[in-house]
Order: structure tokens, then C-alpha cells, then sequence
């Protein structure tokens, strides 16, 4: 049988278990990805922890992780586009930290050759999000945007997305990571000190067009006062942005059916690069996640499952 990373109750990493399950079979409009490698994402944490629940107990065994890459086992019916053996990407919502893990072929892109699957496994959840986050919120060719955790998971993706639409990003990322913020193209601005006062200078005058919140919330005013206008300011966490007519992304907009492929696409030429800042096997998948949950990872952490 193959192995795949468990839970089987919230809780912290210590819940976490690798252990044998059964071959998954891919359900109509569904493929079985021979996995190569998964990426960590804050939200596997969360979703570990149990605090995007409703309260209930978990409903049975659940395999962690959402971002994989590896090769096509199988395929099941209605499927097209898609053949055995194609090299893919994406998201499994159903888990994928597996040696074999079965998802929807329309969650998945086609991987070219010159890409690395070790590297396309970190484009599903962030990919896609800062896609998502820049398409709502209009960002166009000559624009200027404020962007807060710039050098994280989310903002490795948006902030080279941004430049490669010859864009002007000025964001935030903690002092070590200023240099690694400006090699992405971005004017980087320390978020441990007079981080509003800093993007002004850094803008010049100019207002900005966009302000994204991709980490703490509560920085709602601020992000107004940079912008000014409440529809300008784009969050992935906090309620209040949105209570204020502001843009939340909750990964659940249509419109958004290629974002895969544009960030897939944007690796292949070049436009953007993914930092990988290290690499676990699948044994090491709690500590992999602890250092997720702690906020600070430089662009990705990755899990070699048959890499
Ligand atoms: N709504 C959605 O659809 C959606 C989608 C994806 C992610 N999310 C959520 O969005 C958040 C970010 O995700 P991610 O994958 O980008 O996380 P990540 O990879 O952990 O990145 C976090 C980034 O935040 C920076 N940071 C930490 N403390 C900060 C502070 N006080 N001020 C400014 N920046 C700070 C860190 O920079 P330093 O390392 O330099 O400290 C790091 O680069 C997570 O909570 C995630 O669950 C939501």
C-alpha cells in the first residue's frame, strides 16, 4: 500500500503520521498523480489544527498537504486533456502529501519539461492566490502597489507577477530578507519599523493603486491611508477589509480557471522564480509545518516524496 502523511484528530504537528493507506481510484472528471513532491502551505497547518472547522470532529483519517507535482497513474471517466504519464501541478484539496494522491483534472496543469516538478509543486495555493489577489484587484501595466509580506509564500508569486506586468512593487519583508525582496525587483521595506512612512517615501508622491494585505491583518487603516480609497485594499485574512468594501480573496472566485496555467507559464519563462528554502523528506512533515505556522519561511518549503 502506499503512504501517505495523516491525521486523525486536530491537533498540533505531533498528530501527524505517516503510515500505509489504501491505493486512492480516481472518481469521474478525476486523475491519480503519481506524486513527486508536495509544498507546505500556512493553510495545512490550519486546516490540522482544526481552526477552519465549524466545531465538529474530524470525520475520519485525513491526509495533509494541497500543492503536489509528480506524474499522471491513472484517469478516471470524462476526463480530457490529460493522459498517463503527463508531468503535472496543482492543488489536491483531498491531500497531498501521498506517494499517490487523487484530485481533479481541472486542478491541474501540465508541466513543461524544462521546469523542475520540485519546483512546480510550490505554484498551487500561493500561485494561484496572488493571481486571484492582483485579477480583483485590477492591478495593470504602469500601476504602483503597496504590498505587505512580500517575500512569503503568496508574495514570492504576486510580487514577481506584478513586475513581470511591469508593474511598480513596494513591499515589506523583515531585515533579513530585504536584500532577497529587492532581488525579486520589489523597493523591500522593513515591516518591523515606520513601515507607512518608508512606502511614501519610497513612492514619492505617487499614490498607490493597490495596497495587498497577505499576512497579519489589523492593518486595514493604514493600508487606506496608503491608497486611499477602501476598494483598493486586498486581504487574504482579515474580515474588517472586507467589511469596509474592501477586496478579501477567499481561493473561491470564478473567473479564475487559468490562474494554474498563468503562474505555470510565468515559471517556464522565466518571470518568476520560486526561492525554495528547504526541503523535508515526508517523515519530516511536522517539523516542515511547524516552520510554516511560524511565518517566516523565505518563498517555499517543498516535500520529497519520490523526487
Ligand atoms: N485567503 C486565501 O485564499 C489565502 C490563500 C493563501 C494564503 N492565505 C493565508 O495568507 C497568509 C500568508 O500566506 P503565505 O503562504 O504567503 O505565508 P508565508 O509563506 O508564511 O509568508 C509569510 C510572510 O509574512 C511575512 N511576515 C511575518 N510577519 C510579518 C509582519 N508582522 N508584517 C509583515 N510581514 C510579515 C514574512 O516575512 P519575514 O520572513 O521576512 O518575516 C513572510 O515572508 C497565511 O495566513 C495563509 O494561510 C490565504
Amino acid at each position: 500500500m502506499p503512504q501517505a502523511a495523516i491525521y486523525r484528530e486536530y491537533g498540533d504537528s505531533s498528530v501527524l503520521e505517516i503510515t500505509d493507506v489504501p491505493m486512492p481510484e480516481p472518481g469521474p472528471g478525476m486523475v491519480r498523480v503519481k506524486v513527486a513532491y508536495s509544498s507546505v502551505n500556512p493553510v495545512d497547518s490550519k486546516f490540522r489544527a482544526g481552526t477552519l472547522s465549524d466545531g465538529s470532529p474530524l470525520a475520519g483519517p485525513t491526509i495533509t498537504g494541497m500543492d503536489l507535482a509528480g506524474t499522471v497513474d491513472a484517469i478516471g471517466e470524462h476526463v480530457t486533456g490529460l493522459a498517463v504519464g503527463d508531468r503535472v501541478a496543482g492543488l489536491a484539496p483531498g491531500g497531498a502529501a501521498a506517494e499517490y494522491a487523487v484530485t481533479y483534472a481541472a486542478a491541474l496543469v501540465k508541466v513543461p519539461e524544462d521546469v523542475d516538478l520540485k519546483v512546480a509543486a510550490t505554484i498551487g495555493v500561493g500561485g494561484s492566490t496572488a493571481v486571484r489577489a492582483l485579477g480583483l484587484a485590477g492591478v495593470e501595466e504602469g500601476q504602483l502597489i503597496f504590498v505587505d509580506g512580500a517575500a512569503g509564500g503568496v508574495g514570492t508569486f504576486l510580487t514577481q507577477l506584478a513586475i513581470a506586468r511591469r508593474v511598480q512593487v513596494i513591499g515589506t519583508a523583515s531585515a533579513a530578507n530585504q536584500e532577497h525582496l529587492a532581488s525579486l525587483g520589489a523597493t523591500p521595506i522593513d515591516y518591523a519599523g515606520d513601515w507607512e512612512t518608508a512606502a511614501r517615501e519610497a513612492a514619492g508622491g505617487r499614490t498607490f493603486d493597490a495596497a495587498f494585505d497577505l499576512v497579519t491583518g489589523g492593518k486595514v487603516e493604514a493600508l487606506r491611508r496608503l491608497v486611499g480609497a477602501d476598494d483598493k485594499v486586498v486581504t487574504l485574512l482579515d474580515p474588517e477589509v472586507g467589511e469596509r468594501g474592501g477586496i478579501i480573496v477567499t481561493g473561491l472566485e470564478p473567473g479564475f480557471e487559468n490562474a494554474l496555467q498563468e503562474i505555470i507559464d510565468a515559471v517556464a519563462a522565466g518571470k518568476v522564480t520560486v526561492p525554495i528554502a528547504q526541503t523535508f523528506p515526508l517523515s519530516e512533515i511536522a517539523r516542515a509545518q511547524d516552520l510554516s505556522a511560524a511565518g517566516h519561511v523565505r518563498g517555499k518549503l517543498v516535500i520529497s516524496i519520490a523526487g
